[in-house]
């Protein structure tokens, strides 16, 4: 799958959101999330992001490791102040800007 890294913290430029025809990048507080099976691996929002946060999961830089659990993470556990995971949602549109982070991210410092 891919993944979005550290660059897109505190931009959240969105423009991968628009390109993806499955709609499976979802919006937090900080950044935007890809979903790890919703995504067809099309690669279509890789070449849109202004700050190239956009990476093949394989190919994330060894330092940014850990967003590749984030991503995961995202939809597998309950975000704060939720009870339950957002799971498969199924498209990003229909539950629109989530406006939370995974723990990791909220304290994330670049
Ligand atoms: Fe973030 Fe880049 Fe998308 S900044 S929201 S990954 S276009
Ligand atoms: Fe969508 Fe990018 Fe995956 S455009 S299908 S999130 S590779």
């Amino acid at each position: 799958t891919f993944v979005i890294g550290a660059a897109c913290v505190d931009v959240m430029d969105k423009a991968c959101v628009e390109e993806c025809p499955v709609d499976c990048i979802y919006t937090g507080g900080r950044m935007a999330y890809i979903h790890p099976t919703e995504c067809v691996d099309c690669g279509a929002c890789e070449p849109v992001c202004p700050v190239e946060a956009i990476h093949f999961e394989d190919e994330i830089p060894e330092e940014q490791r850990e967003f590749v659990i984030e991503n995961a993470r995202f939809f597998a556990e309950p975000l704060p102040g939720r009870v339950e995971p957002l799971g498969d949602p199924g498209g990003a549109a229909r539950i629109g800007e989530l406006g939370v982070d995974t723990k990791f991210v909220e304290a994330y410092r670049p």
